[in-house]
């Protein structure tokens, strides 16, 4: 069995691409050896990208190899880093083709880029963040900015049977939701947990109606192109480690030069000022990113993203993207096969039928012959015994497993009255019913027998029952919609 390089999983079993297979096999052998060294089965990759050898290799060459000083001066180690750093910079903008209209903030990551907007972000009473149902908390945080500034906030809801963007209800929301301003609109580019991409047609639509956009692309950018010459969100927020594993603790917001002094920044600190005076109390701040870069870089760091980026065009992000459907695809038809011997399904899958607007990502939950629910935990459990890693729970994006679960408004309202403490578990034994689901993402170094490992997993739950998992999670009345 091989991938197949195609969009429509109807469409698997057709001739196999052995070239493109023979590509990947040789890229797990030479960058992820310690996959198979470790007898590791890894599906993780919208939680986090692995570490190519040669990332590694050739970052710990330049350190051992250069010295480096706090870029905050004109000596020559100082020098150095400013200009490694500074390349960094550049090629993220080229990467991104924004370098005519686009700043590049260094973050240590996604969340730190979002908050960011979100703290200095010129809300008022009289401001509307809209927000799309399928955010990550990262961004749905937000939220609390708004609400400290007596704005308001609202979901725009996802339709309930592909978790596709309701379009209808947005174009609405869009339209009647604004208030005097200013006006937020916030939407991932791809679901961190359906894998759907959003249309980025829905930036051009929203600022015609006055918003500003803040398109959260921490799930998108590593298996697809962003192209900011054509899409003009105001904000975007990215993590490296999810592009290319290595390193960690960095990432940016791409910020949007037009919008630049919309954002107001509550305090100044170390390297984001001209000038301070402590005899006058008076600062002038920076006028660039640098405005926004509080205190010292990760200089020893942030050199090591452009290599990660070029890593990426070296194999081609066209090539990258066509893989990554084509094995989520390949593996969503597969896993809808596995049935009980009595017929009923193993697993139910969320999310659009084919994989043309959708990325590696996978939401599933699991069913026992009877047609009963696995507790995720018991599924993350079993896999784990087999060294795979997958991901379950609501994966910080509750909005998707609010839909997923049928959980209604009211419900939720009073489980929050009912107590001063709120946890997931806790919800589960209030509602007397299940949350969560499983996650699987594919990525760049995976190859066949990932999947097949994943196949034979679930085809090891047919004709089961749960009623031991369910007294092993304790999780009395089990049902779900
Ligand atoms: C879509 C999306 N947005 C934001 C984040 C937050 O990223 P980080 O934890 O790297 O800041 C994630 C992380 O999984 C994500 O998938």
């Amino acid at each position: 069995m091989s991938v197949q390089p195609i969009t429509d999983p109807k469409a698997a079993g057709a001739a196999s691409p052995v070239t493109d297979e023979a590509f990947f096999e040789a890229l797990r052998r030479s960058e992820y050896a310690n996959l198979d060294a470790g007898g590791h089965t890894y599906l993780d990759f919208t939680g986090g990208n692995l570490n190519p050898r040669s990332l590694i290799e050739a970052h710990q060459k330049m350190l051992l190899e250069s010295v480096l000083g706090n870029p905050h001066s004109t000596n020559p180690t100082s020098q150095l880093a400013t200009q490694l750093v500074e390349e960094a910079r550049a090629k993220i903008l080229s990467f991104f083709n924004a370098a005519a209209d686009y700043y590049c903030v260094f973050t240590t990551n996604a969340t730190a880029a979002l908050k960011l907007v979100g703290e200095s972000y010129p809300f008022t009473a009289s401001s509307t963040l809209l927000m799309l149902s399928d955010n990550h908390n990262s961004v749905n945080g937000i939220r609390e900015f708004v609400k400290r500034r007596a704005g308001r906030t609202l979901y725009a809801p996802l339709n309930v049977e592909d978790l596709q963007i309701n379009e209808e209800k947005l174009a609405k929301l869009l339209e009647d939701g604004r208030g005097e301003g200013p006006n937020l609109f916030a939407f991932p580019a791809q679901s961190n947990v359906s894998g759907v991409q959003h249309p980025l047609e829905w930036i051009a639509r929203a600022q015609a109606l006055g918003y500003d956009v803040l398109l959260d692309g921490a799930a998108f950018v590593p298996t697809s192109r962003l192209d900011l010459s054509v899409w003009k969100p105001e904000f975007v927020s990215v993590s490296f480690y999810k592009m290319f594993g290595f390193p960690t603790g960095i990432g940016c917001l791409l910020l949007k030069k037009s919008a630049f002094t919309k954002l107001s920044k509550s305090w100044f600190a170390g390297g984001t000022v001209t000038l301070v005076s402590v005899a006058e109390q008076k600062q002038h701040l920076a006028d660039g990113h640098e405005r926004f870069e509080d205190g010292t870089l990760n200089y020893n760091m942030i050199p090591s993203v452009k290599n990660g980026l070029e890593y990426l065009e070296t194999i081609g992000m066209e090539r990258i993207s066509a893989r990554v459907k084509a094995m989520a695809g390949w593996l969503a038809q597969q896993l809808r096969e596995i049935r009980h011997d009595n017929g009923k399904p193993v697993v139910r899958l969320f999310g659009p039928e084919t994989f043309e607007n959708r990325g590696g990502s996978l939401v599933l939950t699991f069913f026992d012959r009877d047609g009963k629910l696995y507790p995720f935990q018991e599924v993350e459990g079993l896999a784990n015994e087999r060294k795979i890693s997958i991901r379950s729970g609501c994966f910080c994006n509750p909005g998707i497993d609010e839909i997923n679960s049928c959980v209604s408004t009211e419900e939720i309202a009073r489980y929050f009255a009912s107590r001063d403490r709120h946890s997931l578990p806790d919800m589960v034994k209030f509602l007397g019913r299940m949350r969560g689901a499983t996650r699987v993402s594919v990525g760049i170094a995976n190859v066949q027998k990932d999947l097949d490992t994943f196949v034979d997993f679930v085809a090891s739950l047919k004709n089961k029952t749960i009623a031991e998992a369910l007294r092993r999670n304790e999780i009395k009345a089990i049902s779900h919609c």
